[in-house]
């Protein structure tokens, strides 16, 4: 690419630099060189807006009982091969002690999608219990109503992740079977926010049939929609799913979440970014490497063994044996590996919220 260097310079000014075409290239680079080139300067930004530190979160995969049918994902209803568990809340609540302990200060409660009346209850019960350790608490739940939404609100949860999965409409619908409404999805973004939660969404790429446009178009997405984090992490086809038969290709699998992070990073300049899970599931250094092309978030699986092979969503889902003193210990070697600190006792609002929120540095 011959303007490269201008591009990348233009997106380093400002945020919201960069048009549809050029994310679509930047997206679109193959050269070792160019590419190293692209996470250098998505890096650079990171450094700049969060230093050298990386915000953890703990996450407790609190159950994988699921009404959605989505033709991609592990914990799908009709995937009868999963033995479906529900931690209870004296579970979820020893979860939140040791993520506290461990100085994390912020905690991700993540689960199939289930909405009802005891479900809401159930959650709001352990928000309450969770409060005094005063985590910053992020619930990814799905779609619920915006009456649900507001009293886990109120209940003590911040933020909120609900990825899009892909912003566009065509592609949403082959992924999904009937009845799934990317309409709904972006509905229950726009009700986060009423709600006053810091909003997170995201995609997944190298989905079949996604092209760089769809890529660049996502993150128009992310910046229309005014997002405070984003969590995006490359497809792994599950093999008990309709869409198990598509390539496993760790190599542009991994390419394509890193460059997604990268060309977010060069839009947003601010947002809270994570480097998902997936990644690590391509290559053993996904995660570093995630950061080194822009992310700032880490989100450490805090759920005890036991459960962990119940939650895999994707294919070749790391540390399934690994409990959480252990992940927590390799993480922060990885992180020193790459000369970045984990970010302990901040509970990680991201610059973008606090900005939005009126507070100055
Ligand atoms: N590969 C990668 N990510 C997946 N997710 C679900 N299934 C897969 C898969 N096969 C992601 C979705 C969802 C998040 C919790 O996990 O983006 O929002
Ligand atoms: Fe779980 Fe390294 S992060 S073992």
């Amino acid at each position: 690419m011959d303007d490269l260097e201008n591009i990348l310079e233009k997106a380093a000014e400002r945020p919201h630099a960069l048009s549809r075409g050029e994310r679509a290239a930047l997206l679109s680079l193959e050269g070792p060189e160019e590419i190293e080139r692209l996470f250098g300067a998505a890096y650079d930004l990171k450094v700049r807006y969060c230093g050298k530190t990386v915000a953890m979160r703990g996450i407790i995969e609190a159950g994988n009982i699921c009404a959605k049918d989505c033709l991609y994902c592990g914990i799908r209803k009709s995937n009868a091969k999963l033995e479906r568990y529900s931690l209870d809340a004296d579970d979820i609540v020893r979860l939140a002690e040791f993520d506290a302990a461990r100085g994390y200060a912020s905690l991700v409660i993540q689960s199939g999608e289930i909405e009802s009346e005891a479900h809401t209850r159930f959650i709001e019960d352990v928000l309450r219990r969770i409060a005094p350790l005063n985590l910053g608490v992020t619930l990814s739940l799905g779609e619920q109503t915006e009456d649900v939404y507001r009293r886990w609100r109120e209940a003590g949860a911040a933020r909120y992740l609900l990825r899009v999965e892909t912003s566009n409409r065509g592609l949403y619908s082959r992924l999904h079977p009937e009845g799934h409404s990317f309409d709904r999805r972006v509905e229950c973004l726009r009700a986060l926010r009423r709600c006053g939660y810091q909003v997170g969404t995201g995609v997944m790429c190298a989905l079949p049939g996604q092209t760089a446009e769809d890529l660049a178009d996502d993150i128009g997405f992310f910046a229309e929609m005014d997002a405070d984090m984003i969590g995006m992490g490359p497809f792994i086809p599950h093999p008990d799913t309709p869409l198990g038969g598509e390539g496993f290709d760790a190599r542009r699998r991994l390419m394509a979440g890193l460059k997604m992070i990268a060309v977010t990073r060069l839009h947003l300049h601010d947002v809270n970014i994570a480097a998902a899970t997936a990644l690590q599931a391509l290559a053993d250094d996904g995660r570093e490497r995630g950061i080194m092309a822009g992310a700032n978030v880490i989100m450490p699986n805090i759920t005890d063994v036991k459960y962990r092979r119940g939650y895999q969503l994707y294919q070749n889902k790391p540390c399934l044996d690994e409990n959480a003193s252990l992940c927590a210990s390799c993480l922060e070697r990885r992180l020193a590996a790459i000369g970045e600190r984990v970010g302990y006792g901040k509970r990680g609002d991201s610059l973008h919220y606090r900005l939005r929120a009126g507070e100055t540095e």
